[in-house]
């Protein structure tokens, strides 16, 4: 995860811009109005700029590890969710392509619902398995994306769903160089670990594109109501 260093990340994440796009719809047909929104993983903005021209809200607190310039002039909890005091008696929980860093989400999903009114809302959007399947399909090297039933199923347990897509996008390039550039620049990155992009393997990674230079971002879209 190379989040900080993603300096251009919101020119190049096309795939993050149409998730948060689509999850504020699905928020705002449930409810638009709340008192207290929490935020987890801004980063640099893409949900929360969609949050404050869609939605009408008290207090809005941004959460991630690291502090962004855009966060700057926001009320801010910075650390990893699952390990800071989250405050309580909140309204919407909100979180976009965020979920899929976080390996145990049993004890996140545990963690929201406490901090959650009774009938309050925690909506998220996260990418699961299918997702860069045509970089890791070469790299054999991947996050742990989750199944999107089963995610759903885990928040089914504690949630009443109100609203579920699951959906894919195809981001299509030009060349290997500016789709692994745009894997850069987002700091979604799966050439990690032991593989490296030496130049036999770029031209081996061109060859297993066979000219279309193309990638999957598959995700889940859920808006839970605490019960
Ligand atoms: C792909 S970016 C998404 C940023 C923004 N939410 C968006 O929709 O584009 C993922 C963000 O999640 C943050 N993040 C990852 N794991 C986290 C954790 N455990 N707690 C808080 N933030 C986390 C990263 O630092 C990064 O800013």
């Amino acid at each position: 995860m190379k989040f900080q260093s993603a300096k251009r990340y919101d020119e190049f994440a096309y795939a993050q811009k149409i998730v948060a796009d689509e999850l504020l719809k699905m928020v705002v047909k449930s409810r638009s109005e709340f008192a207290q929104i929490y935020e987890i993983g801004a980063g640099s903005g893409v949900l929360t700029r969609r949050v404050i021209s869609s939605l009408k809200y008290d207090e809005l607190v941004l959460n991630d590890i690291y502090k962004s310039d855009f966060m700057a002039s926001f009320q801010t909890q910075i650390g990893d969710i699952l390990t800071l005091n989250l405050p309580q008696k909140l309204d919407l929980i909100i979180s976009s392509s965020v979920f899929q860093w976080i390996e145990n989400l049993d004890k996140l999903r545990d963690k929201l619902y406490l901090s959650l009114n009774n009938d309050g809302i925690l909506a998220f959007s996260m990418f699961c398995d299918g997702t860069l399947q045509e970089l890791s399909s070469f790299t054999k090297q991947s996050l742990k994306y989750k199944n999107n039933s089963e995610i759903k199923e885990k928040f089914a347990v504690k949630f009443e769903i109100l609203g579920v897509k699951n959906e894919e996008i195809i981001a299509k390039f030009s060349s290997l160089k500016e789709l692994l550039n745009h894997l850069k620049q987002t700091g979604v990155n799966n050439l990690n670990g032991n593989f490296k992009l030496t130049k036999e393997n770029f031209k081996l990674l061109e060859a297993h594109f066979d000219g279309n230079f193309a990638l999957t971002y598959k995700y889940i879209n859920l808006i839970c109501k605490k019960r």
